[in-house]
């Protein structure tokens, strides 16, 4: 069966009650048949659920779609993207080993490496994520596992994963790779060499925005390694954040086209735009990730990042002058959502690490949604219009009106007489439209140049 087919069909057994859509096991704990029973479950010689911390029908549906959509073997899924990542590193590591990390990682699992597993003696190295080639003098004798996201977040690099699973099986190490950018309906890191998937299904998995949850993904070996440590240390998922997860799994594929779609509009806009330094996006050729990004995903994914002109400050602005794009930290939602990760996500690294992560102080992270392309569009360039009109207002706040036109400042020319006199140089000429100034307040209108 097909991706979608599997998406949608894929589901528990059919109950007595004969039920269309899955149903919701919310339950903490199962009973036994007997005594017998009972012992044979505990000493696991019988399949059966006991306890939903270790096992439950909605959480296991949700793990055998994802054992499917990403053609591995198995999987378990977690109660976030931070438990998944948590439950693989304390079940695969001990005491003395290495794991070598890129250095584009979400900024929770830096903190996982150098505040927990540093302190349990595990030690770490970070990979410059654009360049391979000094990765084979960091391997060392002890080094278990290699560790990176691709598309990375937030800068969208794209690592070549063909490459780094040949470099990683020369080497005996485990490559990890999260997944949770492009989702198994783009990529599929299995197929293309790698050991371990992870998500956070609080992303695209969902979708709208509604549930906490995460998955690991891979071989029956390494799930039967992970999965005691599951059953003790607890991070599952809830059967009902399973259950909501199973039933978005069924519109991942629909969805994910569109925001595939929505966002390379969105992307090819930016890159016209005079505020905006540099665009990235995998499925854009100027990206330089682009040959690999087209040999191992099905198409660019919903996220987009660009430079503003401008830094931390053009930032801030743009973020305080959208205004339906919603100012949030999560992704992969239908809402477009928009970050601006020096200020907010990644604050708390220090300048040189933001570099090194491709970071820059003007950075703006896009989630772009399913709304209508348009709508984005508009949003994005109102954002740009007052951004760059609010400077020239307090210049001239002694005039009546400051005029916006979107094809720059040579273009007043084709302004009436009356206001060209009015306005003279210290104008920012952006667009056909008139923001009259009346103590303060800014009344948008349009005038017929
Ligand atoms: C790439 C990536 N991996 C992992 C996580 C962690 O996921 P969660 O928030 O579900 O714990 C995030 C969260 O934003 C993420 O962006």
């Amino acid at each position: 069966m097909k991706f979608e087919t599997r998406a949608i069909r894929l589901q528990s057994k059919r109950t007595l009650q004969n039920e269309h859509s899955t149903p919701l096991y919310l339950t903490s704990s199962f009973v036994f048949d007997d005594s017998e029973h009972m012992r044979a479950l505990f000493a696991s010689e019988a399949e059966g659920n006991i306890y939903s911390r270790f096992t439950n029908p909605s959480v296991r549906e949700f793990e055998l779609k994802m054992a499917s959509l990403e053609e591995g073997e198995d999987c378990i899924a977690t109660s976030s993207g931070m438990a998944a990542i948590f439950a693989t590193f304390a079940s695969l590591l001990a005491q003395g080993d290495h794991i070598m990390m890129s250095r584009a990682v979400f900024g929770s699992t830096f903190r996982l490496t150098e505040d927990y597993l540093a302190k349990w003696g595990i030690t770490y190295s970070y990979l410059d994520h654009r360049s391979t080639s000094e990765w084979q003098s960091q391997v060392k004798p002890e080094t278990k596992l290699l560790y990176l996201e691709t598309p990375t977040n937030p800068g969208l690099d794209i690592m070549d994963l063909r490459q780094i699973s040949d470099f990683c099986r020369k080497n005996s190490i485990l490559l990890v790779v999260d997944n949770c950018f492009a989702t198994p309906y783009l990529q599929k890191p299995l197929s293309l060499g790698a050991d371990i998937v992870i998500h956070s299904a609080t992303k695209y998995l969902d979708g709208q925005g509604r549930v906490m949850g995460g998955a690991i993904i891979a071989g029956h070996e390494i799930i039967s390694r992970i999965f005691p440590f599951m059953k003790n240390a607890g991070p599952s998922l809830s059967p009902f954040n399973a259950w909501v997860l199973s039933k978005s799994l069924e519109t991942l594929a629909v969805r994910m086209d569109r925001h595939c779609e929505n966002a390379l509009k969105v992307a090819s806009w930016l890159e016209s735009r005079p505020e905006v330094k540099e665009v990235r996006y995998p499925f854009l050729a100027s990206h330089d990730g682009y040959d690999t990004a087209r040999s191992q995903m099905k198409a660019g994914g919903g996220m987009v990042s660009f430079e503003l002109r401008g830094g931390m400050e053009a930032g801030k602005k743009m973020i305080d002058n959208r205004s339906m794009m919603s100012l949030s930290a999560n992704l992969g939602d239908t809402r477009t959502i928009i970050t601006h990760p020096a200020s907010s996500t990644h604050s708390k690294l220090s300048a040189g690490d933001r570099a090194a992560a491709g970071i820059s102080d003007g950075l703006i992270r896009l989630s772009v949604g399913l709304e209508h392309v348009d709508d984005i569009l508009a949003d994005l360039e109102g954002a740009f219009l007052n951004h760059t009109v609010r400077p020239a207002i307090a210049q001239v706040s002694c005039l009546e009106a400051v005029v916006l036109g979107k094809t720059a400042f040579s273009e007043k020319n084709c302004l009436p007489s009356s206001l060209k006199r009015a306005f003279s140089e210290r104008l920012t000429l952006i667009h056909e439209e008139i923001l009259p100034v009346l103590n303060g307040t800014l009344l948008p209108v349009r005038v017929d140049t």
